[in-house]
């Protein structure tokens, strides 16, 4: 049986690739999720969603529970002010992986607090669209 880890992104990141390159880089959304499919071996299937809905990704952590081995998420702008999305993350048992593709720890004050790192197995920032592959390579080896 495969196992599958979904891959969430939060707001705005649908807008990757033209939304402030100068940060967050040029490669699109789509192109991450081609990068995030080549990077898992055979047997590790990819469930790769993003909404710029709070609610949205809550519903979504709540059935990782039942269908994902793992979560890889970027939880964009919600990392910083979400405890529905920390609450969820907190009632799934499987290893989380909290990506960022700019190092919040060098930008405003506000983005220097995450509620998902209080839940995270591991956290990853300022790696660019690569943090995504290596927190895949990180789950997948938890995974064994
Ligand atoms: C982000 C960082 C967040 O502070 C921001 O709100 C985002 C993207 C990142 O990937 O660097 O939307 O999560």
């Amino acid at each position: 049986m495969a196992q599958t880890i979904f891959v969430l992104n939060g707001p705005n990141l649908n807008l990757l690739g033209k939304r402030q390159p100068e940060i967050y880089g040029s490669d699109t959304l789509a192109d991450v999720e081609a990068m995030c499919r080549k990077a898992v071996p055979d047997g590790v299937e990819i469930d790769f969603r993003q909404s710029n809905h709070e609610g949205v990704l809550v519903d979504w952590i709540q059935e990782a529970r039942d269908v994902a081995e793992a979560i890889v998420i970027n939880p964009a702008a919600y990392t910083h002010t979400s405890v529905a999305v920390l609450d969820a993350l907190s009632a799934y048992d499987g290893p989380v992986v909290e990506v960022h593709i700019s190092d919040v720890h060098k930008r405003e004050k506000f983005r220097h607090h995450s509620y998902v790192s209080m839940r995270a197995d591991e956290v990853i920032v300022g790696r660019g669209v690569q943090g995504y592959v290596d927190g895949l390579a990180w789950a997948v080896a938890k995974l064994g």
